[in-house]
């Protein structure tokens, strides 16, 4: 699956282009604040129906204008496929494929897989437990329409039983009447969140390790692990033994909403040990085992975006990423830099197979 032809008319500081793709590697140049992760963020719209960095779509419209416009040609499934997203200030945004609107954007997630690396990923490393959730929400719920709604639904409950322990005073026999009912529900969903996200990160493990030691060809051992309370544990049973801690805390001390991913380097943990190149090393390799998740799953290989990756690496793991993405197992890739000659260098070395482009002031052009 990729992408042929972009045009954007108004999003963000692009205010029109349009611009041909290679099927294999892109790579976007340009001094900072050109508009090279604006160009990424509006192929991360295509595909997701929102903007990689800001939910509010106002401030995607171009400063001064009241609208803007994707439209982009992919080739997916041997077959064309155009989709055009529009968003006018005060009016619902507007997602056709091939013409016909959505009824409901969620229909369109998954049509066009990609995936975004992007320095702002850092916070997977650098940020609290929330970050890490996010990260296996978001991709198990790309692949399993259900988790998504089990996740709702557990979120749902655990706010109503959270209310429940605030009310002080509340008759004690109502209390353990609907404290019942919620922890059924918890349980149910708790559990099929937990056996998701244990079953993602398995599977994840092998690939990830794989990728970071060809990144950083080096003997650096990494580690990546699921925690959970309900590890070795009947979920029931811990909300159970919870009750009397929960009532003071007046909120619910165990559940899923507390796990969290041990992201380690030779056994310490990444983020106090971890040099910034290292941690970028993880946070690439972390991205392509995604990468290789979804591909697999969806039967397709998703658009890969590398937004800055020189920053921090050193060339011969920036070389390395180059080499393992020009292979069989990827797809269509758009890197962006501010340095060309960086990058000439390093693409002759690995690969003949594309195109260049320079980003200045809001406008692409095919670099010579
Ligand atoms: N809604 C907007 N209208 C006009 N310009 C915008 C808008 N949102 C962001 N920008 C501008 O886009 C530029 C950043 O572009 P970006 O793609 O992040 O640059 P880079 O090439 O460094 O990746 C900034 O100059 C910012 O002011
Ligand atoms: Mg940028």
């Amino acid at each position: 699956m990729y992408l042929r032809s972009l045009s954007i008319v108004n999003f963000k500081n692009i205010r029109e282009s349009t611009v041909d793709f290679s099927p294999r590697l892109n790579c976007l140049i340009g001094d900072n604040g050109a508009g090279k992760t604006n160009v990424l963020d509006s192929l991360y719209y295509l595909s997701f129906c929102k903007s990689f960095f800001n939910p509010v779509d106002l401030l995607n419209i171009c400063h001064g204008e009241s609208f803007f416009m994707l439209n982009g040609k992919y080739f997916r499934r041997e077959a064309d496929e155009t989709v055009a997203c529009g968003f006018q200030s005060g009016q619902k945004k507007q997602f056709k494929r091939n013409g016909k609107v959505y009824k409901k954007l969620a229909d369109h997630i998954g049509l066009l897989p990609l995936v975004m690396v992007s320095p702002s990923d850092a916070n997977l490393i650098l940020g609290g437990s929330d970050e890490r959730r996010k990260f296996m929400d978001g991709v198990i719920s790309q692949y399993d329409p259900g988790y998504l709604e089990s996740l709702l639904r557990y979120n749902r409950v655990l706010l109503q039983r959270n209310n429940l322990l605030k009310q002080n005073g509340a008759d004690p026999a109502l209390l353990s009447e609907m404290l019942a009912v919620y922890d059924m529900q918890l349980v149910e969903f708790g559990e099929r969140i937990h056996l998701m996200r244990r079953e993602f990160i398995e599977k994840l493990i092998p690939v990830f390790q794989y990728f970071y030691s060809f990144i950083s060809q080096g003997n650096e051992t990494v580690g990546l692990s699921h925690q959970s309370d309900l590890y070795g544990n009947d979920f029931g049973q811990l909300l159970a033994d919870a009750l009397p801690r929960d009532r003071v805390a007046q909120f619910t001390t165990v559940g899923i909403h507390k796990d969290d991913l041990q992201l380690s380097l030779s056994g310490y943990p990444i983020k106090k040990l971890g040099s910034q190149g290292q941690q970028k090393t993880y946070l690439v390799a972390l991205k392509l085992a995604q990468y290789e998740f979804i591909r697999q799953l969806s039967g397709m290989k998703p658009i890969l975006l590398l937004d800055d990756i020189f920053d921090k690496l050193d060339r011969n793991r920036v070389e390395q990423i180059v080499k393992v993405v020009s292979g069989d197992a990827f797809g269509q890739i758009f890197i962006t830099d501010t340095n060309r000659e960086h990058l000439d260098s390093i693409l002759h070395s690995v690969t003949p197979d594309y195109r260049l482009f320079k980003v200045i002031n809001g406008k692409i052009e095919l670099a010579s």
